[in-house]
């Protein structure tokens, strides 16, 4: 399965869409080929001068048709839309809130037990077959989440909370994007939709609920001295530490991430000290500043990030 189609729907808010796709390109396809075919006629066409009356007859005939058409279409966009804002059994269903930021996304688990929030970035885990609905806002200007293969497009607006509901009927891991134009790294704010068998899902949480572990080497435990000495302390969280930063993604468990800055880089060693030694190389204008680190010193960030599963 392509992991980000909106014609390869996982879920049934994301399969009306598809429908209501397809419906509109064979109505269009056919017109498209009326058109083409009534010129291809009109220019081939020999004979003296058109009868006037018969002309306005065939030009009122095709204007109404057009007209039919068009309400047509605004009819079944119009109920696909209410449809998918009424799809799932909402008492069974979860709330994730995620935060739009330039050029990332925050995603917190909601829990009426404080202890129980799972806080990530741009990463949703959910269990296949429950009801999902997104929480969203932004913390600076307007982002769009969209997962086609889950559900279409929500802006995300500052001071605002808009939601979504999808529900993923197959295990999968499916791509969402930004679709709204937020500055120079727009193209590069992405996310991965994690849909597990519920038991693997109630897993994935219960390693997230867990503090960072203590680091079981000396390269790590020097590695964390490190972050915890540098300014990497100022923007971002680890779990179990005095790291309390909320101005960047959460790193407690990093390690078990697909992905770092927000989708742009599969999550292996090579790159994640490529993204430490110089963000701006990789994602020019991105908030995290360059920090110097010496070698041994960045080598052993990497050794403890890594552990951070
Ligand atoms: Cu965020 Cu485009």
């Amino acid at each position: 399965m392509n992991p980000q189609s909106a014609l390869e729907a996982a879920g049934p808010q994301a399969a009306r869409i598809a429908s209501l796709w397809w419906f509109m390109f064979w109505v269009f396809a056919a017109v498209f080929v009326i058109v083409i075919g009534t010129m291809l006629w009109a220019l081939m066409r020999r004979g003296g001068p058109a009868d006037e009356r018969k002309m306005t007859r065939v030009v009122g005939a095709a204007t109404g048709l057009t007209v039919a058409i068009l309400l047509l279409m605004l009819v079944a966009s119009v109920s696909t839309g209410r449809a998918v804002s009424r799809l799932g059994p909402k008492e069974r269903g979860m709330t994730v809130e995620v935060t739009g930021n330039q050029w990332w996304w925050d995603v917190r688990y909601a829990n009426d037990d404080a202890s129980r929030i799972v806080v990530t970035a741009n990463e949703i885990h959910v269990p296949v077959g429950r009801p999902v609905m997104i929480r969203g806002s932004s913390r600076d200007v307007i982002h769009s989440f969209w997962p086609p293969n889950l559900n279409g497009k929500i802006d995300f607006i500052p001071s605002r909370i808009t939601t979504q509901w999808f529900v993923a009927n197959q295990p999968g891991r499916f791509r969402g994007q930004c679709a709204e134009f937020c500055g120079l790294q727009h193209a590069h704010m992405a996310l991965w939709i994690v849909a597990e068998p519920p038991d693997v899902f109630e897993a994935w949480m219960q390693r997230q609920l867990q503090p960072a572990p203590e680091p079981a080497t000396p390269a790590a435990s020097r590695g964390r001295d490190v972050f915890l000495q540098n300014p990497c302390v100022m923007c971002h969280s680890i779990s179990g530490t005095d790291a309390a930063g909320r101005v960047a993604p959460d790193l407690t468990h990093v390690g078990s991430r697909l992905t770092i800055a927000a989708g742009t880089l599969p999550n292996t060693r090579e790159n994640l000290r490529r993204w430490i030694r110089d963000p701006h190389a990789i994602k020019p204008g991105n908030h995290m500043p360059t920090i110097a680190l010496a070698d041994a010193d960045l080598d052993s960030v990497v050794d403890y990030l890594e552990t951070l599963r």
